[in-house]
């Protein structure tokens, strides 16, 4: 996702702009950019490449300012240059903006204004905006007024925050299906479209809801609606502390976050799971209890990791709840206009709430009267705050792209929530209370595994240069199956495919020969037996077999290559141990190939645009 951070009030806005944006350079970009204004002149500085570059740019400017808006683009419109970097100007340069999301309907509006004799110097459609807005305060001067005017003409997403050398005293920001929180410091504001740019300054935080604007000055602002109507925002408190938004003594983001798993799976479990009674209180879901009852059918949508996660919840649902479940990918789901009613419940799980094809999907549950549900870890996110009930998962704050902690306490809050119906209709107490002591267990299982890293390193260093991976698993380890590949993929560039493990042999074993690693994830549970059958298949064709296994698994060894194993524990909750050791396994192979783990290629922590 594209970031923004934008500040007004009396200390120099420059470091802290350019510290806002390095706290959000972790979610992916390729270039960055700064406006600001000296009492004089609106000075614009952006640079394809790392925010270093910009820096090297401004030190060679001597500027003071207490005003102005800095911005991380990952592009969509556009290549990755200097000249399409942001912020934008109107074709005055004295009103600078920048922008996250997509306009829609830039390419109308480009030909009009062009039509009026306006130009354009980038691809972008955020020039566009920049223009409009610009041809807009020669009518009308006032910022704001032409700022609002423009905005609602325009089709699509945006978060954004305007200043201007006609009206310097203002900092303009907007929404629509892009995060903007305003933080309240004394006499000054710092907005950003992330709350990790902000706590540093302020814990008192406003979200700007979709098609709401505000006009901040250093000592007051107001908010109104993009339709001219005043609007009154309460004050949050952002609950995180800026150590978890730091590496904390390791390497990368995504090994801290690997090693957080035992705690942030208890956090989600905290207060909530009541073991002795085995059974779950969630105060989240109490407005819809009854409807989530007698519910007939649940519908999961999510992306990426997340909609691994609702695979697995596939099975807490139709195991504990004994409720029929559709997994769907969110980018999907809105578009085929699915069949939905006012007894469907859907949950769309995402980590940063922020997914732009999630938020379309639960717009079009809600279209359809249906009950929109979050399981969500950032609070107050766009998702949190569309959904009419949810479940927070409190994995604390996820930096490192490849998302890792986020699946687990997803995990655990589908668990959380599927047990509780399961009680609520058949599920007897004494197996409630059997799957939450074993879930009581999983943390300390994880740190047994956390504390076993050799092994994982030296596979990791024996097939690093491999260029392709199979990744094996069935029933509930299916999805942690496509987790591991996708893991792999995403930080080390390999290709990796995730198969249910029985699938191989309707044509994915043609891949197989002794150049091809296969992962397997064969704890021993139900259908061990059968995927004892689909390793041998791989060994009787030379494929390289790594195999996640139960400790204490002495018959393995006759058929795996390298054996990594995890504690035991009831068969549903196997995934949030196999995952470990698979997380690890491409992290270890993403240093060895000297990848950038934190930050892997073409990806953003939030994909925010659809
Ligand atoms: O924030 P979300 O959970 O909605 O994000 C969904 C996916 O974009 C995300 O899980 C992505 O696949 C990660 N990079 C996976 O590591």
């Amino acid at each position: 996702m594209s970031g923004i951070v934008a500040y007004i009030g009396k200390q120099e806005a420059k470091h802290l702009l350019l510290n806002g944006i390095k706290q959000l350079e972790h979610r992916g970009y390729d270039s960055a950019g700064i406006s600001l204004f000296d009492g004089k002149d609106l000075l614009i500085a952006k640079k394809a490449g790392k925010i270093a570059e910009l820096e090297k740019i401004l030190e060679q400017k001597d500027i003071s300012s207490n005003i102005g808006i800095a911005h991380i683009r990952w592009a969509t419109h556009g290549a990755p240059n200097d000249i399409n970097s942001h912020p934008h100007c109107d074709n005055s340069g004295n009103i600078a903006i920048v922008h996250n999301g997509i306009i829609e309907n830039y390419s109308a509006l480009k030909t009009k204004l062009s039509e009026e004799g306006f130009s354009f110097k980038s691809e972008t459609d955020t020039e566009v905006l920049a223009v409009f807005i610009g041809a807009l305060y020669n009518k009308v001067k006032n910022l704001d007024e032409a700022v609002r005017l423009a905005l609602s003409e325009v089709d699509g997403t945006f978060g954004i925050a305007v200043i201007s050398k006609y009206e310097p005293d203002k900092l303009i920001l907007a929404r629509r299906g892009s995060p903007m929180l305003i933080g309240i410091g004394d006499d000054e504001y710092i907005a950003a479209s992330d709350a990790s740019s902000i706590i540093q300054h302020t814990r008192q935080v406003i979200y700007l809801s979709d098609n709401e604007m505000a006009v901040l000055k250093k000592d007051s602002f107001y908010t109104k609606t993009i339709d001219n109507i005043a609007t009154n925002n309460k004050v949050h408190l952002i609950e995180f502390d800026i150590e978890q938004i730091e590496k904390g003594g390791y390497e990368h983001f995504m090994l801290k976050e690997i090693h957080e798993q035992p705690n942030t799976f208890f956090e989600t479990l905290r207060g909530r799971l009541l073991a002795e009674k085995g059974d779950v209180r969630l105060g989240g879901l109490l407005p819809v209890i009854d409807k989530i009852k007698n519910t007939k059918r649940i519908i999961i949508t999510a992306c990426g990791t997340s909609w691994h996660s609702g695979l697995v919840g596939e099975y807490f649902f139709e195991t504990l709840a004994q409720i029929p479940v559709e997994v769907e990918y969110a980018s999907e789901f809105s578009y085929r206009n699915p069949i939905l009613d006012k007894n469907d419940l859907v949950f769309a799980i995402s980590q940063s709430g922020e997914t732009a094809d999630t938020l379309a999907a639960i717009k079009e549950v809600k279209r359809k009267s249906a009950v929109a549900l979050g399981i969500v870890n950032v609070v107050g996110s766009s998702i949190a705050r569309a959904t009419d009930a949810g479940v927070y998962i409190h994995a604390g704050p996820e930096v490192g792209i490849a998302s890792t902690k986020a699946f687990t306490s997803q995990i655990a809050a589908l668990l959380l929530i599927a047990l509780h119906i399961g009680r609520m209709r058949n599920l007897s107490q004494v197996d409630g209370i059997k799957i939450a002591k074993a879930m009581l267990k999983i943390p300390d299982q994880m740190k047994s595994i956390l504390d076993n890293t050799e092994n994982i390193k030296e596979i990791a260093k024996l097939y690093s240069k491999t260029s392709n991976c199979l990744y094996l698993g069935r029933g509930i380890n299916f999805p942690v199956a496509l987790e591991g590949a996708l893991k792999l993929k995403e930080i080390s560039y390999i290709h990796a495919e995730g198969y249910p493990a029985a699938e191989m042999k309707h044509g994915p074993i043609a891949l197989i020969d002794e150049n091809m690693p296969v992962v397997f994830v064969a704890p021993q549970d139900e259908i061990y037996k059968k995927i004892i059958s689909n390793i041998q298949e791989v060994k009787a064709r030379k494929g390289k077999v790594i195999v996640i296994a139960t400790e204490g698994d002495k018959r393995i060894k006759d058929y795996a290559d390298h054996v990594i194993t995890i504690p035991k524990t009831i068969d549903i909750l196997t995934p949030l141990l196999s995952v470990l050791p698979l997380q690890l396994l491409s992290y270890y192979i993403a240093i060895e190939r000297g990848c950038n783990v934190d930050n892997p290629r073409n990806l953003v922590k939030a994909v925010t645009v659809e």
